[in-house]
Parts: C-alpha cells; structure tokens; sequence
C-alpha cells in the first residue's frame, strides 16, 4: 500500500534534526514524504530540504516540504504566530496531497541550561526562560498538532491514519545527575506530558514516543565537555570523546526511524539508544 507521511520537525537544520530527517527518507518505508521544518535559521532548513529532496531522489521516495524559518521556541510573544505558522504549512501539504496516512511530530530542538551550576545557583528568572523554550513551546507544538491532526483525519472517517508525537529525551527525564538541574526537569515534564497524551487519545490512532538517542557526538556534546561542573561526569564524556565511543548521529537517527517504522514501541513509554 502506497504511504505518504507528514513529518514536522524542529530543530531540523543541523545536528540531530537534521539527521532524523535523513533517516526518515532513507528508512522509514515512506513512499512520499511531506516535511516541515522547524528552527531559526531560515537558509539552514532550505538546505537541508534540498539534500532530503536529492536523497529522496536516490531512494524513490518524493520528497515535498517547506521550511519555517525565524521560529525562535524560546520566544514566548512570537509562539502563538510561530505555531500558527507551522501549522498553516502543515495544512497546506495535507491539502497539496490528500494522501496523507500518517502525520508525525518531532520534537527535537531543545538546549542545555548552564551545566555549571548546580540547582542551588540556578535563578527562576532563568528557569523561566530555559521552561519557556524547552517546555512551553513543546506542549504548544504538541497540543496545536493534535487538535489539527485529528480534525483533519477523524478515526471514524480515516481508520487506517496513524499520528505519532515524539519527544526526543534523555537519559537524564529518567536518571538524576549533578549540575543538570534544568534539564533534567525539562526533559522529564515533556517525558510525562506524552505518557498522558497516550492514553488521552489511544482511542484516535495517537501513539506517542519519548527516545533518548545517547550521548551523540556533536555540537551540544561538545558544549557539555566545555561547560559541565561536575568532574566525575566530565571525566567520563571526555574519555568517551577521546576513545571515539559517543554515538553517531546517523547511527541513533536509524534506530529511532525503525522504531517508528516497526512500530512495536510501548506508547507513552521511554526507549534509549542503547536499550535492546
Ligand atoms: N547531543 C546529545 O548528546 C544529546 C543527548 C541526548 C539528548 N539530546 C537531545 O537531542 C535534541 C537535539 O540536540 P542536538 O544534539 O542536535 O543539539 P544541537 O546541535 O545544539 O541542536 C539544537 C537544535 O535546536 C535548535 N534550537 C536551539 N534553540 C532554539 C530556539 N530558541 N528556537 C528554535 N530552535 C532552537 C537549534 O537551532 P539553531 O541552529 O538555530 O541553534 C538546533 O537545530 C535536543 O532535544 C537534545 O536535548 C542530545
């Protein structure tokens, strides 16, 4: 049977939105792909929807897409006109194709805090901001997506159409580690809002994915050797920097894409890169 996905994701235009991306056309079984990506930099998106357009091409899979630059998530005055944005792009490839059988959100961007301090430094003036971008603008994604997604496609009249949320986590939304006050408590209130959101809308076809893709080796791995306080965790990101054992962003962007792809993965629930 033919497959045309709706895939939104933010943070697309480097490091591992822009990876996910690519595995999405080279492994999800798509037959035709419309994405929307989501960041800041307006020309970095276009970019990368031309190499997905040119990797399409090498593995039949149509590639459609637009890029929505100038969101900043962390702005809170702009959210409302930047979700609308988003969701104005999303409605536009749904009405281009009419083929859609699935639509997936990927929430990817996301950022570290000040890993130099531990929670007793940390300000609320801070917190706010840091929960503004890496919580507030995702329930905002999550929720604007949903009501959209399910409207377009109720599960009386299209039975087959499947939606899927995911949070790209962390080890950290499970386990406590110093200095990462911030992020921690980001990544684990988005872990629990998609554990809600899968048994709020089990009964729509709504499946939800909360995926830690390990210790990547990139840009924010860089920033974490750089700024991270506490030693004993330096130590052992440095060792693994230097024994080339950080994960590649292809290598975690696969797996992630099969998941989706098979499928099998518990809703609501939490899968790490390294689980089996
Ligand atoms: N790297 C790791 O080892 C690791 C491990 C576990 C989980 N993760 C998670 O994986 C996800 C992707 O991280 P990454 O490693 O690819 O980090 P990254 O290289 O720092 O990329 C972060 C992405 O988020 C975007 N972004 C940052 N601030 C934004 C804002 N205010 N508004 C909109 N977009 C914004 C960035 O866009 P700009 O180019 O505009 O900055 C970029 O596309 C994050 O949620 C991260 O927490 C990463």
């Amino acid at each position: 049977m033919s497959s045309h996905h709706l895939v939104i994701i933010t943070g697309a235009n480097r490091g591992f939105g822009s990876s996910v991306a690519h595995s999405y056309v080279a492994h999800s079984g798509a037959n035709a792909i419309s994405f929307v990506l989501v960041g800041r930099a307006q020309q970095g998106l276009e970019d990368v929807l031309t190499e997905l357009r040119n990797a399409g091409s090498g593995n039949n899979v149509a590639i459609h897409g637009v890029a929505i630059g100038d969101v900043d998530l962390a702005d809170i005055d702009t959210l409302e006109n930047s979700l609308t944005r988003i969701r104005d792009a999303a409605k536009q490839l749904r009405l281009q194709s009419n083929t859609i059988t699935k639509s997936v959100l990927i929430n990817n961007a996301g950022s570290l805090g000040d890993l130099s301090k531990t929670a007793k430094e940390v300000t609320w003036q801070e917190t706010r901001k840091y929960l503004d971008f890496n919580v507030v603008s995702f329930v905002g994604l999550c929720s604007s997506f949903l009501q959209d997604t399910l409207a377009e496609f109720p599960k009386d009249q299209h039975p087959d159409h499947r939606t899927v949320l995911v949070n790209i986590s962390s080890l950290l939304a499970v386990q406590a580690c110093s200095n990462w006050s911030l992020y921690a408590t980001g990544k684990a209130a988005r872990d629990r809002l998609l554990g809600v959101i899968a048994l709020e809308e089990k009964r729509n076809n709504v499946k939800t994915l909360n995926y830690a893709p390990g210790p990547l080796n990139n840009d924010m791995q860089a920033d974490v050797r750089r700024t991270l306080g506490d030693k004993e965790q330096l130590e052992i990101y440095d060792d693994m920097h230097k024994k080339g054992l950080l994960v590649k962003m292809e290598d975690s962007s696969s797996k992630l894409v099969l998941l989706l792809k098979k499928d099998e993965f518990e809703s609501g629930g939490h899968v790490d890169y390294y689980d089996k």
